[in-house]
Parts: C-alpha cells; sequence; structure tokens
C-alpha cells in the first residue's frame, strides 16, 4: 500500500514578498484556486486516500495547514517544532508509515512542485511504488534536464532495469547541487537526470538505510517512535527534535546509498523555484511578457514577469523585469536576479 509524506516544511525565501514566514510558498495559490499543497494531496487522491498522507510542516504552518486541508484528521498534520531538514521529515514520515503498516511504501512528495501531465505522473508514481516495494529500492523520480541547473540534483543513470516506458535504471551516483561546469557536462551527457526531489520507498528499507547512514538520526528518531500515535507526541517531538542532526535527504542519504533505482518520466515538472519560474507557468502575450492573471498592457516591453495582484500591469520600454506587487510592497527585480531576493529578507531582517 502506498501512503504519501508529505514535506512542507519549507520557509520559501525567493518568493518574497508573496511568501512570508507565515505563509510559505507551498501555501500559496500561484496557479488555479488551490495552494501547491492542496495540489500536491489532491493530485495524488486516485492512489493514495486521504487517510494514507501525512503532512510534515513546521509548528508556525501547522494551523495554517489544517485549514487547507480539513478533510485530514489532526494526527495526519506533524508539527516540527524547529525544522531539521528533510532527512529528518523523511524519516519521521516512515516511521509513522511504519508504525501503521509493517509493509507500507512512502510515496515522499515535496509540497511545492507543479505538475502538468498528472496521468503520466500518476503511472511513474504507481511503477515507483512497485519498484520500492518488489525489489527493497530507495526509488527517485528523474527528469531530462533542460538547462544547466545548480539548485537540484543529478542522478547518474546505470543500467536499465525495466525498458518499458517509464522506463527504470540502476543509479550510479547521484549528485546533489553541483557546481555550474559539472551541471553543464551532465545536461549534455545524456545520462544524468534530475532528480525531482521525490520519491518512494518502503518504509523498513528506508529507516534501515537511515539507521546505516545517519545513525544519530536513527537514533533520536528510535525514542520518538513509540510516541507517534500518541496523546504525547508534540511534546516527544519538542523533547527529541532540538538534538537530531540537520541534514538534506540527497545528501545524507541518496548520494551515499547503493541501493538507488530511477524511474524516468517527463510529466511536466516544475519546482516552482522563483519568480522567473512562473515565466513557463503563467500565460504570456507575443512579446513574452507573462502575468498572474493575464491583465497586462505592454508597450515596446518584453519578457516581463508580472504579479500584480489583479491590478493591470502597464509596462513601457521595460525588458526582462519582475514586478511584484502586494498589500505591503512593490519589488522589481531583472530576471535573471530572482534567486537573489533573499537579500532583501536578509537586508530587512537586520535593519530589523
Ligand atoms: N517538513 C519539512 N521540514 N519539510 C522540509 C524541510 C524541513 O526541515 N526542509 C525542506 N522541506 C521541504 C520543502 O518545503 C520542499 O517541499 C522539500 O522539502 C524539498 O526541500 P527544498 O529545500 O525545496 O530542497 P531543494 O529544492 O533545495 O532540493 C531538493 O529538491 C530538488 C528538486 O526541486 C533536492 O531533492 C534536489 O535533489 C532536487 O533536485
Ligand atoms: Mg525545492
Amino acid at each position: 500500500k502506498l501512503y504519501a509524506v508529505v514535506m512542507a516544511g519549507g520557509s520559501g525565501t525567493r518568493f518574497w514578498p508573496a511568501s512570508r514566514q507565515r505563509r510559505p510558498k507551498q501555501l500559496l495559490a500561484l496557479t488555479g484556486g488551490r495552494s501547491l499543497l492542496q495540489q500536491t494531496i489532491d493530485r495524488v487522491a486516485p492512489l493514495i486516500p486521504a487517510e494514507r498522507v501525512l503532512v510534515v510542516t513546521g509548528a508556525g504552518h501547522a494551523a495554517e495547514v489544517a485549514a487547507q486541508l480539513p478533510h485530514l484528521a489532526p494526527g495526519q498534520i506533524l508539527a516540527e517544532p524547529l525544522a531539521r531538514n528533510t532527512a529528518a521529515a523523511a524519516a519521521v514520515g516512515a516511521l509513522w508509515v511504519a508504525g501503521q503498516d509493517q509493509d507500507g511504501v512512502c510515496v515522499v512528495l515535496p509540497a511545492d512542485h507543479l505538475i502538468t501531465d498528472e496521468s503520466l505522473f500518476l503511472q511513474t508514481l504507481a511503477k515507483a511504488g512497485q519498484v520500492a516495494h518488489a525489489q527493497g529500492q530507495l526509488v527517485t523520480l528523474g527528469l531530462t534536464p533542460r538547462y544547466p541547473a545548480t539548485g537540484f540534483g543529478y542522478i547518474e543513470a546505470g543500467a536499465l532495469v525495466d525498458g518499458q516506458a517509464p522506463q527504470v535504471s540502476q543509479v550510479a551516483a547521484f549528485h546533489e547541487k553541483p557546481a555550474l561546469a559539472k551541471a553543464e557536462e551532465y545536461l549534455h551527457s545524456g545520462r544524468h537526470f534530475w532528480n525531482s526531489g521525490m520519491f518512494a520507498w518502503s518504509a523498513g528499507v528506508f529507516l534501515a538505510e537511515v539507521e546505516r547512514l545517519l545513525p544519530e538520526l536513527a537514533q533520536g528518531l528510535a525514542r520518538l517512535a513509540p510516541h507517534l500515535a500518541g496523546d504525547g507526541r508534540d511534546e516527544w517531538l519538542a523533547r527529541i527534535y532540538p538534538a537530531l542532526p540537520s541534514i538534506s535527504v540527497d545528501y545524507g542519504v541518496l548520494e551515499k546509498t547503493s541501493r538507488l533505482r530511477v524511474v524516468r518520466a517527463d510529466f511536466g515538472w516544475s519546482d516552482v523555484g522563483s519568480w522567473e519560474a512562473m515565466g513557463e507557468l503563467w500565460p504570456a502575450d507575443a512579446a513574452g511578457n507573462v502575468c498572474q492573471d493575464g491583465r497586462i498592457l505592454a508597450i515596446e516591453s518584453s519578457g516581463n514577469v508580472v504579479a500584480a495582484g489583479g491590478r493591470l500591469g502597464a509596462l513601457l520600454g521595460v525588458n526582462d523585469l519582475v514586478a511584484v506587487v502586494t498589500d505591503d510592497v512593490l519589488m522589481i527585480v531583472p530576471r535573471d536576479r530572482c534567486q537573489d531576493v533573499r537579500q532583501i529578507i536578509d537586508q530587512l531582517r537586520a535593519a530589523g
């Protein structure tokens, strides 16, 4: 049986000013009426019913998560007292699944991705679940790289295990967030795939790998396990979480494990990494200006991304800018500097 472990703990600083500490990216409705988190759970519903979903989120966001997902029971929203990165979140999820079902397979899903071809996605996920269950492997969903991203992990495919689409391969190596020169090499090799950050693994197999590769995490979790389903869960989380190591599942487990498989498919994926990424997701005019709700008047202007909160975006003689308006902020940055929006937040914090 498949269980969804939804990782919704990110702070989404790259979507400032729309995302704030209180409202990170996964809780925003960037496309359509539903938030990225809601879409993540809606999308897998044909494979994974609501009662087999666990959302792992930060304590500061748990109330908003619960409000967005009224069909989940309170026990299905696990509030981390502080962020300990994705290895901890995935491992806590695996413990929760193992507590309900010894043979349960976790489908680990980031709460902040968009997918256009949902039926191919579900087909790929079902296959990943089968490989995880039948072969006792950690399985990652891989995609053909489109540009030399340095913010993604790259999976170096080994021998083909199953040639029928979506194809399954062994993994020769996993390289998390390479430098640009390496990313360019991987882009053209034909053997490297983007790690989507979505995984399938048997709870028991994953926990055994955590025990081998991240023993400190495993020790902390062993103390937590008996309390994950009970009333005192939050107190135990508060007691144990601060001492857990903070490392991502990619660096902590995937780069090191030898039990890794990749299932490959191109289901129209975006990790919605920044305002710049919205350029691919929102409607564009002939000059490549994109706007969240399509209301834009552009004269001698091209390549701009405008999020004007329902207002008319009027442009004259400007190119390749991102302009975002919220109730209290107007932000303007060049499109190729979206990754640096963080600097604004850092300055504001420093200024108090
Ligand atoms: N519960 C919880 N707790 N969730 C977390 C935490 C945490 O401490 N930290 C991050 N998350 C959630 C984020 O909200 C996101 O949904 C997911 O886990 C992945 O974390 P990111 O911080 O977004 O990772 P990344 O984008 O840098 O890299 C990962 O995703 C890429 C694809 O988007 C890696 O898996 C890369 O290899 C991959 O290519
Ligand atoms: Mg991400």
